[in-house]
């Protein structure tokens, strides 16, 4: 059964929609630790050329091939791709295409929310400890009992019910209809946290000031610049734009085949940077900094949940700044999951005739599911490491969006060639002119993203990412147990993923796959 396809109900829905699907944790919780702990100012240089290079290009393939297919009534990538490789070659290899990049977006789908919508209930649950006054006492210690105590997870079950009530509504009135509210909140909180944190002055340490924090942002220090952090920087734009994860082209398979996707896509993009750069780099880096200085700021997953409560448990009304940069950080969560929690609801609805209502709760189930290791590491072995979480967000959450780029741009750019073009440019109200296609989505984009492809690889063999204990975890080897469970369970969803592509594939255009096996006989 074809998924009945809704469309958005208008360009405002739209354009909110798709800015709090890209606008996300990415935005308010990675950017400023990986921009922090990458050299600062110095990451900010590949971060624009990555943004310029990377970012607009690939958002441009990714509307037109989700508009496109959602056109031949498809709203996941696998069907997409297929269709978009079998312009340039047989249909026997496109499928093969198709399965590969359905594959990734299976994975992402699945394993990217399995502890984001942790984060997500995190969020939650500190911005009620932050208007109860919960973290006063040890706020750095704070976030360990946090995830420890299983009591906490009812957040991460709120979130769940939250996203599965508001999916099962549909497009306008589920997906559409809460973008409309928490965008705007979550820009209005994001610019008063903004204000209040340049008007901080130096509460701890002279030297360090909110102003000192913007320098440390927009100054660089180009004795910092590295391959490390331009690949950190790459794999930022994508995370950040949710390029690379099938999310994108499933939004876009719900407009009109001939919408304006340029300027859509634009607007995707500069709502999003407004929130990763401006308020991302001026609530939060300047906070940080004021409080804790240039070595304190270089946090991982900490400086959200435990930099961030320790600066708000001594600021002047910290409470409700706190209750407000954790709520920012909830709607900013639950606007990006509800559109991976779409795109499995979308796949139940065309690969297995499941019914919108009914496909919410399974993918409801698989959540908690796929989630549960997250939560049983922390509970089970009393600490707060999170490897089962850091190996799952290193292979999915950072390289595996950089691969499906990859295959995109060289079947839109190589294969499929000036008709990629054409579809790209319909109904659009400016043009993406022939020359930024040949050199961009032909030439530099391609050959950058093979390029960080090379050293990223390189770099994760170098850090030991490759090993059975990896080094990350040499210090507690005893964690390897939870580091290959997650390679187990990455390389299963993805095994599952492939087959589930290729059968969906071929159950919708076997005429003209087996007919192709006939000729080639
Ligand atoms: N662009 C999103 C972000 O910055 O958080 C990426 C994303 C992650 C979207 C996880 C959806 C999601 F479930």
């Amino acid at each position: 059964m074809a998924e009945s396809r809704e469309n958005w109900g208008s360009k405002i829905g739209l354009i909110l929609a798709m800015a709090g699907n890209a606008v996300g944790l990415g935005n308010f919780w990675r950017f400023p630790y990986v921009a922090a702990s990458n050299g600062g100012g110095a990451f900010m240089i590949p971060y624009f050329f990555a943004l310029i290079v990377i970012g607009i290009p690939i958002m441009l393939v990714e509307w037109s091939i989700g508009r496109y297919g959602g056109k031949h009534g498809h709203g996941t990538l696998g069907p997409m791709m297929y269709l978009q490789a079998k312009k340039a070659m047989k249909p026997k290899k496109a499928i093969i295409v198709g399965a590969l990049c359905g594959m990734i977006a299976f994975g992402v789908t699945i394993l990217v929310n399995s502890y984001y919508n942790h984060i997500i209930g995190w969020s939650l649950g500190f911005a009620v400890s932050s208007l109860t006054g919960g973290y006063t006492g040890d706020p750095t210690g704070f976030f360990a009992n946090y995830i420890q105590d299983p009591k906490n997870l009812v957040f991460w079950v709120l979130a769940l019910i939250f996203l599965a009530v508001a999916v099962m509504k549909g497009i306008q009135k589920g997906i559409e209809s809460w973008a409309k509210i928490m965008m705007p909140v979550l820009y209005v909180f994001g610019i008063i946290l903004g204000v209040r944190a340049l008007t901080l002055g130096s509460p701890v340490d002279p030297d360090w000031s909110s102003l000192a924090g913007l320098n440390f942002i927009w100054n660089p220090d180009f004795s910092q610049l590295s391959w490390q952090s331009a690949i950190a920087a790459a794999g930022q734009i994508f995370f950040t734009l949710s390029l690379g994860m099938g999310i994108i082209h499933n939004y876009a398979s719900y407009l009109q085949p001939d919408e304006d996707i340029i300027t859509a896509s634009v607007a995707t993009i500069s709502l999003n940077e407004f929130a990763e750069v401006i308020l991302g780099g001026t609530a939060v880096i300047p906070i940080a900094y004021a409080f804790l200085g240039p070595e304190g700021i270089k946090g991982s997953i900490g400086l959200a949940f435990m930099a961030l409560p320790n600066v708000f448990s001594t600021m002047t009304g910290g409470g409700i700044f706190g209750a407000m940069w954790f709520f920012l950080l909830f709607f900013a969560g639950i606007t990006s999951a509800i559109a991976m929690y779409n795109y499995l609801v979308a796949l139940l609805e065309e690969d297995a005739g499941i019914e919108r209502k009914k496909g919410a709760w399974i993918v409801f189930i698989g959540y908690l599911i796929v989630g549960a290791p997250i939560a049983l590491e922390s509970i089970l072995t009393k600490s707060a490491n999170l490897v089962y979480f850091t190996e799952v967000d290193n292979w999915i959450g950072n390289y595996i969006l950089i691969v499906l780029g990859l295959i995109e741009i060289i079947v839109i750019g190589w294969c499929v060639r000036d008709s990629a073009l054409e579809e790209m440019n319909r109904g659009g109200l400016w043009k993406v002119p022939k020359w930024f296609f040949r050199l961009f989505h032909q030439f530099l984009t391609p050959v950058t993203i093979i390029t960080f492809l090379v050293f990223f690889t390189r770099d994760y063999w170098l850090a030991g990412n490759f090993k059975i204990v990896p080094s990350y975890i040499a210090e507690i080897p005893e964690f390897a147990i939870w580091v290959n469970l997650g390679r187990v369970v990455v390389f299963g969803v993805l095994l599952i993923g492939f087959i589930q592509s290729y059968k969906s594939i071929r159950s919708k255009y076997r005429a003209e796959i087996d007919a192709n096996k006939e000729l080639a006989k």
